[in-house]
């Protein structure tokens, strides 16, 4: 449920006077305590986004991920099943693969000594093993499986074997994921390395409040016009923002203009055609945003780009944006969506880097959290679970379940 308590919940006693679901305490920004709970509790415990199908189609394609410390690698076997094993070799903990992906031509040799292993962590080869005698007992140096499967083509891993099955898990997002990738395949990845605390970034995503204010690029579509839009908490943690394009058609041709510096001639075919005029901006528990939607006459009508951001350190996280288009669209569209792409969402995009100062900013004015401890997410008033564009029960579902998967130690007062 929104806002939902724990008895005796210490965010209730906050000094907003508001209710605890409407504040965030700011040391969860902050503790080491809690981000080390965050990594045992939260990261290894749910369902983690590694990748889309479309990105590892072939016998031998992998790609590799860092999880809550873990460094994991995700293969195709020859029988075309994908499976997740850790990305650390048996012998002395080696790294058995090191770029992001790869076709590893069905077996991953270790750099240091030679090992082998197949595409499913299993152990082949050991080089000069007659030295271990009897000894070496091959079945006890597989590199142990990892939870993988699917949805909708995007590969999901659990580290702890024990979150509920996939389905159950992402629940009533699973409509809207199918919506931005059904079709869709993965036209490319960029990453780059937050200064601030990984749900400065995810919160960002569930806050609809601050894009006319903060992204110079979009503050004249918003003037004069009337913010329209919902904003829903789905529950478990997800949440689904959807919202007509602001402004006219005049004002994209100009919002275009100022993005690429090129005159606006016109939405090129993106092959998909234009249905509905909307945007969505979804957030799947805990760390997975998806945007989407399509029909405004812009060149990025139609599109789909995901994010997922993973910490590293409480106050360093890893954002990686990933475009999708339609399969079989032509090359010219491809290369369109990845430009578009790298203008308003990367590092240096025209949105994000507004998105990365805001989070910069915030990460040294919370320095002054003893002095301040609780940040507002109160917006909205109507009961229950749904609201309007800018109202946050989108944020609140999201701490809501965090409390659950966090327990305890948000109720200490010493983190
Ligand atoms: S650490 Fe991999 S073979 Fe020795
Ligand atoms: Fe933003």
């Amino acid at each position: 449920m929104n806002g939902a308590q724990a008895a005796g919940d210490v965010w209730d006693r906050n000094d907003l006077k508001l209710d605890g679901g409407r504040v965030i305490d700011r040391r969860v920004y902050r503790s080491k305590d809690i981000y080390q709970a965050e990594l045992a509790q939260l990261f290894t415990k749910t369902w983690q986004w590694v990748g889309h199908e479309s990105e590892v189609p072939a016998f031998g394609d992998y790609l590799t991920v860092q999880l809550a410390g873990r460094p994991i690698i995700v293969a195709r076997g020859e029988e075309g099943r994908l499976r997740a094993f850790y990305n650390s070799c048996t012998h002395r903990g080696a790294m058995l693969a090191t770029a992001a992906k790869g076709n590893c031509g069905g077996s991953f040799t270790c750099m240091y000594h030679a090992w082998s292993f197949d595409t499913a962590g299993k152990l082949e080869s050991v080089p000069k093993a007659e030295a271990y005698g009897a000894e070496l007992k091959k079945a006890c140096y597989d590199s142990p499986a990892v939870r993988l499967d699917t949805f909708c083509g995007n590969i999901f891993v659990n580290i702890d074997g024990k979150a509920p099955p996939l389905d159950e898990f992402l629940g009533a997002s699973k409509q809207h994921i199918t919506e931005a990738t059904e079709g869709q395949e993965v036209l490319g990845r960029v990453r780059w390395k937050l200064e601030g605390n990984w749900k400065l970034w995810h919160d960002n995503f569930r806050d609809n409040y601050h894009p006319m204010f903060t992204h110079q690029v979009l503050t004249f579509l918003y003037q004069g016009v009337e913010i329209k839009g919902e904003n829903h908490d789905l529950g478990g943690g997800h949440s689904y923002m959807k919202f007509p394009p602001q402004g006219s058609g005049d004002s994209y041709a100009k919002f275009v203009q100022r993005l690429t510096g090129r005159a606006y001639a016109g939405a090129p075919a993106m092959g998909t055609p234009d249905k509905q005029a909307y945007h969505v901006i979804m957030a799947v528990f805990p760390n997975l945003d998806i945007q989407f939607g399509g029909g405004n006459g812009s060149p990025y009508s139609s599109y789909s780009v995901l994010e997922v951001v993973r910490p590293i350190s409480v106050s360093e996280a890893i954002i990686e944006i990933v475009a999708f288009g339609h399969v079989g669209e032509p090359e010219a569209v491809r290369q369109e969506r990845l430009e578009s792409l790298l203008s308003i969402q990367t590092s240096s995009g025209k949105v994000s880097a507004d998105d990365t100062e805001a989070a910069r900013r915030c990460t040294i004015g919370l320095g002054a959290s003893e002095a301040m401890r609780w940040s507002n997410m109160g917006r909205g008033q109507a009961p229950g679970m749904s609201g309007a564009k800018n109202d946050e029960y989108s944020l609140r579902g999201f701490y809501s379940e965090y409390k659950k998967y966090m327990g305890d130690i948000l109720r200490s007062e010493n983190n």
